[in-house]
């Protein structure tokens, strides 16, 4: 009887040993095929703020990111709406939605002339009273603020930004966009894009607003050394929001975990797809920044959000030209910035032009090699793209650690409570209120 009773006690043992007892060989070649684990770590924004990637003009302060993480969310400075339907009834996160990984869960955001809102956006339809070009959507799929402190020059086509891979593009800033004129005042890449972003969105920031809103003690204790002259407007506004959005980072993501040496965070599939993704696949020759996007450009050759439903874009937008549209340079047409992947599994779909559903389209798309866009001329698109041979497995093996193993559960902790003026958000036009229960 005490043999049984102790050959069950080794049993248990034995498996509970097998099962979480250190490194696992999937850890173990994990391990060896990342190398210097620290080219991946993503900075603890609570430990503290001056690890995370910040413009010398804005240095980060709690107290501005604490501002940033309200005027973000509030509906109460949409206050140059195209038409009086639309006051008062958007925000930045209008198409940069938390829960569906900071966009919005349908292949085109929509602010001002947007109506509705579902559970993550997906249900935003355009306003019966406005015509299409005049509601507030851009012809790309929106992409995530997570992560955006890694990268040096914002948007598909790093158009903003004076330093990184904008110098020597000095001749063409304000040339194509008007708005990319701001890159000469050499304030950071997100301050300035916020900026112009903020005139784009129908902002408005004067003292007299951000007073009646009840946002000044807030402005103060932010810009304490700013001139009251200078203290309240799109700039201070741009900068706290910048503050913000730099905090956003995913360091409760399973790899994340895994990186800090807590092996069981991640699963074996998940492990299995990491190996693939940073080793034969080579995916990381261009997802290679701690975000796992970076600075580089490529034709992928997908096609263009006006081909997927997108309003108020066409086949003539320069957005379609991506960083070409930007430089003009006959050497960037149709190549796009390597965008960071964390929290897609929120929301698809995927790419500039939302052709994509699902992560596993994405990787289906990667195995294939075959272009789907015939505007872009064989020479422009990238060696990468080639039919990579991959198993059944292997494709299931890398979604699961795109979805899952780059997932962070806990996005939650970058969404305020309430916003000051009490308004429902991201939206507050009454069909959003009603989907979000905001009565
Ligand atoms: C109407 C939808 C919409 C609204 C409102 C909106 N955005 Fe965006 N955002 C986009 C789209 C679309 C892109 C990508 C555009 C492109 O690259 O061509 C984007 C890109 C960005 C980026 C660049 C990210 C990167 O990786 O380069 C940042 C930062 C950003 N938005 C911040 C904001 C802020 C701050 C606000 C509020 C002032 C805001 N957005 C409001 C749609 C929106
Ligand atoms: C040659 C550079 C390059 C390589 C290598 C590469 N990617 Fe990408 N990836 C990009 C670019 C550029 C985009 C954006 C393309 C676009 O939308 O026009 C992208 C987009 C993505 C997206 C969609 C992101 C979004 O926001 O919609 C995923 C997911 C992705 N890549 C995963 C992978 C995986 C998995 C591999 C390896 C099989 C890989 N990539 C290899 C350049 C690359």
């Amino acid at each position: 009887m005490r043999k049984i009773y102790l050959f069950a006690l080794f049993l248990v043992f034995a498996v509970y040993a097998c099962t979480h007892s250190g490194q696992s060989e999937l850890d173990k070649d994990l391990a060896r095929i990342i190398g210097d684990r620290s080219q991946y770590l993503l900075p603890d924004p609570t430990k503290s703020l001056s690890d995370i990637p910040q413009s010398s003009a804005n240095p980060l302060t709690p107290e501005k990111v604490a501002l940033g993480k309200l005027l973000f969310f509030e509906p109460a400075f949409a206050n140059e709406a195209k038409q009086d339907a639309g006051r008062y009834t958007y925000s930045c996160s209008s198409c940069h939605v938390p829960s569906a990984g900071f966009r919005p869960a349908r292949h085109q955001g929509i602010a001002d002339g947007g109506y509705g809102f579902g559970i993550q956006g997906e249900t935003r339809i355009k306003y019966p009273t406005y015509p299409n070009d005049s509601i507030d959507a851009q012809g790309a799929r929106p992409l995530s603020v997570l992560n955006v402190a890694f990268v040096t020059n914002s948007m598909w086509n790093g158009s903003f930004g004076s330093d990184g891979v904008n110098v020597g593009t000095e001749g063409v800033w304000g040339q194509f966009d008007p708005g990319t004129a701001i890159n000469h005042e050499r304030i950071g890449n997100l301050e300035g894009q916020n900026i112009e972003g903020l005139k784009v969105h129908r902002m408005l920031y004067t003292k007299e607003i951000v007073e009646a809103n009840g946002y000044k003690e807030l402005f103060d204790a932010a810009f304490p050394d700013v001139p009251l002259s200078e203290r309240y407007n799109r700039k201070t506004a741009s900068f706290a929001i910048s503050a913000y959005i730099r905090s956003l980072i995913t360091n409760e993501a399973p790899f994340q975990k895994w990186l800090n040496g807590n092996e069981d965070a991640m699963t074996a599939e998940q492990k299995r797809g990491a190996i693939l993704f940073f080793g034969k696949l080579n995916c990381q020759s261009c997802h290679s920044e701690p975000n796992l996007g970076s600075m580089q450009f490529a034709a992928l050759g997908v096609e263009d959000l006006f081909e997927n439903g997108g309003i108020k874009t066409s086949i003539n937008d320069r957005r379609n030209l991506g960083r070409g549209g930007f430089t003009g340079k006959e050497e960037d047409m149709f190549k796009f910035r390597v965008p960071q992947l964390y929290n897609l599994g929120d929301s698809g779909p995927y790419f500039h032009g939302a052709s994509k559903e699902t992560l596993e389209d994405v990787v289906r798309y990667f195995n294939n090699g075959v272009p789907e866009n015939p505007r872009v001329p064989q020479e422009q698109l990238t060696y990468f793209l080639r039919p990579l041979g991959m198993t059944e497995q292997e494709i299931k093996d890398v979604t699961a650690f795109l979805k899952d193993g780059l997932h962070d559960p806990n996005l939650q902790r970058y969404v305020p409570e309430r916003v000051i003026s009490g308004m429902c958000f991201p939206n507050n036009d009454p069909l959003s209120k009603s989907d979000m229960g905001c009565n």
